[in-house]
C-alpha cells in the first residue's frame, strides 16, 4: 500500500533530507587520499548525531555502518573499513538519516582527484543526470514506468548498464516503502502517481553488464565483469508544483 504524506509531513521529511544532504557535502570535501572509508564513515556519523538525526543504516537489518561506502566495481552496500581511498576512486556513499519518526535517503558518487579514465568522468556524469530525468517525470499524472523508461533510456543511449537487482522506493515511516521504483521500465506502466508520494529515486549505473554479485562480506554488491558502478539517490515529494527534492 502507498502511503501519501501531507504537506506537514513533507516538511519533516525535508528536515531530515536537510542533514542528510550536508552530511554527503561533508563527504564529497572529505574523500582525498590516504583516508579510510571509516573515518569518513564516523565523520558522517558524528555529523547527522550532532544536527540530532540518526544515522538510520546503521543497524538497519544488521548493517554495520552509518554510510554505505562503495569503490569502483562495488556498486552499492560497501562496508566502511580500514581501506584508503586512492586518487581516481570511484567512490559512493549512500546513507539515510531518521529524524522526528521521519526517513530520507540520498545518494552521491564522486572521483577521488583526478579520474583515470574519460570513461568513469562520463559515468558518474551520466549517472548523476540520469537521476535528474527520473525526477523530471515525477509529476502528478505521470505512471511509475515514467520514471524508470526515462532513466534507462538516458543510461543505456550514453552506452551505460541499469542495475536491476536493487531498485528505489517509497518511503516516509519507513525506509522502504511501495512502491519500488525500478530504473528500467516501460513509459505508461505501472501505479499512477499522485500528490503526497514519496519516493527515493536512485539510479545505479555499471559501465559493463548490469550482472551483479554479493562478495564474501555479506553485503558488499559488486559488478560480475568488474567494470566501475554510479549510483546517485534523492528522495523526493510528489506535489501540485510538481518534484520537490528533499535531500538537498
Ligand atoms: N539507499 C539504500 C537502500 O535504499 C540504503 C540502504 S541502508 C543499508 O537500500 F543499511 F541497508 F545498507
Ligand atoms: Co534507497
Amino acid at each position: 500500500m502507498i502511503e501519501l504524506k501531507t504537506p506537514e509531513e513533507i516538511e519533516k521529511m525535508r528536515k531530515s533530507g536537510k542533514i542528510l544532504s550536508l552530511a554527503l557535502s561533508l563527504l564529497r570535501e572529505n574523500a582525498r587520499p590516504g583516508i579510510t572509508t571509516l573515518e569518513l564513515d564516523r565523520m558522517a556519523e558524528e555529523f547527522i548525531r550532532s544536527k540530532g538525526g540518526i544515522p538510520a543504516c546503521k543497524g538497519y537489518e544488521g548493517f554495520p555502518a552509518t554510510m554505505c561506502i562503495s569503490i569502483n566495481d562495488e556498486v552499492v552496500h560497501g562496508i566502511p573499513g580500514n581501506r584508503k581511498l586512492e586518487e581516481g576512486d570511484v567512490v559512493s556513499f549512500d546513507s539515510c538519516v531518521l529524524l522526528d519518526g521521519w526517513y530520507s535517503d540520498s545518494a552521491i558518487t564522486v572521483i577521488v582527484g583526478k579520474e583515470k579514465s574519460e570513461i568513469d568522468r562520463k559515468l558518474v556524469e551520466v549517472t548523476e543526470k540520469a537521476l535528474y530525468k527520473g525526477i523530471e517525470k515525477a509529476v502528478i499524472g505521470n505512471r511509475l514506468g515514467d520514471i524508470s523508461a526515462a532513466v534507462q533510456k538516458f543510461v543505456e543511449g550514453n552506452g551505460f548498464s541499469v542495475v536491476r537487482e536493487y531498485t528505489g522506493h517509497g518511503i516516509g515511516k519507513h525506509l522502504h516503502e511501495d512502491p519500488s521504483v525500478p530504473n528500467y521500465g516501460k513509459e505508461g506502466s505501472g501505479v499512477l502517481l499522485k500528490e503526497g508520494m514519496t519516493i527515493a529515486i536512485e539510479p545505479m549505473v555499471c559501465a559493463g553488464d548490469y550482472k551483479l554479485y554479493t562478495a564474501s562480506d555479506g553485503w558488499t554488491a559488486r559488478t560480475l565483469d568488474h567494470s566501475n558502478a554510479a549510483h546517485f539517490e534523492h528522495t523526493i515529494a510528489i506535489t501540485r508544483n510538481g518534484p520537490d527534492i528533499l535531500t538537498k
